[in-house]
């Protein structure tokens, strides 16, 4: 089954063709992510608008690169929530053009369901029951993926995602937008060791998180150091913060594999890029006896790939579409809006 998929949450519009929910034919990507950085952060109506000026010219660059034309796709995939609401409907009215003109079924898939299943791209070999620790620009979740369409949050930040924090503490230290993979650069540099910053405890809830106060607390210290004007450790203080995010998730990770006795464990999302966090994770699974798949960094980001890969199965589970479908800026990967 051929699935030509659609992502446009925030600032990538990706079009994709999935084979059979694990085989990539194409896989067209448009980052806004420069003219985003002219700002220091996405700015949802230019990400709206340039999600309209590319969405076409990437399906077509979708079908060529995957050598089918137009009959040949069997169904249309949207990630339809949550994310920017502008331009999550980009995608969503797009797509289901699409599978009006073309008579297919339209699937709409939650887009945290579909940076999980990127990792079904990655490894043949995965199927659920697993672990998920899905850590992205909005979004930081512990999942217990029991099927490929029936999940369950066991753990999830109280407040800012993991992404959005680097993004803000990378900002106070000068680097550009998006900061995660600067602020990763620059911790290579140090061992760190030299700022204190705090670790977060949701009493009463041991697998939720929250990351405001370590936000708060690297902005607070790169204010007061330029208000003395005392120079920073940048390299160590990205080390720290570094360590700060990886003590708030790896620990949960593996409470969260203890609890549940699962014994596999999938990383997705942005923040599983960073070779700090993925070192981390991989000692503590070894140490666990966990499997642990770490996609590759490609696979991390947003792409229409992971959207086409989840379609798959909720295809398979009857979740289709009608053309009222609507977009979500908010929803819980276990529920449904259609
Ligand atoms: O999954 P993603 O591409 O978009 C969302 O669905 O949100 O995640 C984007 C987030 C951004 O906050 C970005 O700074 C972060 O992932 N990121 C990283 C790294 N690469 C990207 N964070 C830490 N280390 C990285 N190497």
């Amino acid at each position: 089954m051929n699935i030509l998929a659609f992502e446009s949450t925030c600032d990538e519009t990706a079009v994709s063709v999935v084979r059979d929910g694990r085989t990539v034919l194409s896989d067209a990507i448009l980052s806004q992510a420069d003219m985003h950085a002219l700002y220091g952060g996405v700015v949802p109506e230019i990400a709206s608008r340039k999600h309209v000026e590319a969405i076409s010219a990437l399906t077509d660059r979708a079908l060529a690169e995957a050598q089918l034309t137009r009959g040949d796709i069997d169904a249309v995939a949207v990630s339809y929530a949550p994310g920017l609401i502008g331009a999550v409907l980009v995608g969503v009215s797009f797509a289901k053009s699409v599978a009006y003109a073309l008579n297919v079924p339209l699937i709409p898939v939650h887009h945290i369901r579909g940076h999980i299943a990127a990792n079904y791209l990655a490894f043949p070999e995965l199927k659920p029951p697993f672990l998920a620790l899905a850590i992205s620009g909005g979004n930081t979740l512990i999942v217990d993926v029991k099927d490929y369409t029936d999940m369950e949050i066991l753990g999830a930040t109280r407040d800012d995602a993991a992404g959005e924090c680097f993004d803000k503490a990378a900002r106070v230290l000068g680097l550009p937008y998006p900061g995660g993979k600067p602020m990763d650069a620059l911790a290579q540099q140090s061992k760190g060791g030299k700022y204190d910053l705090p670790r977060a405890h949701v009493s009463g809830s041991e697998l939720d998180m929250s990351f405001s106060g370590l936000k708060t607390a690297v902005v607070n210290l790169a204010h007061n150091a330029q208000q003395k004007g005392e120079a920073l450790d940048e390299a160590a203080l990205a080390r720290d913060f570094t360590q700060a995010v990886s003590d708030e998730l790896v620990p949960r990770a593996v409470l969260a594999l203890r609890q549940t006795g699962r014994k596999v464990i999938a990383a997705a999302g942005g923040v599983a890029a960073n070779s700090i966090i993925r070192a981390q994770l991989e000692q503590a699974c070894r140490a666990e006896g966990a499997t642990l798949y770490l996609p590759p960094l490609r696979l991390c980001g947003d792409n229409g790939a992971m959207i086409g890969a989840q379609a798959y199965y909720e295809y398979l589970a009857g979740n289709t579409a009608q053309l009222d479908l609507n977009a979500f800026a908010t929803m819980d990967l276990n529920e449904t809006g259609f």
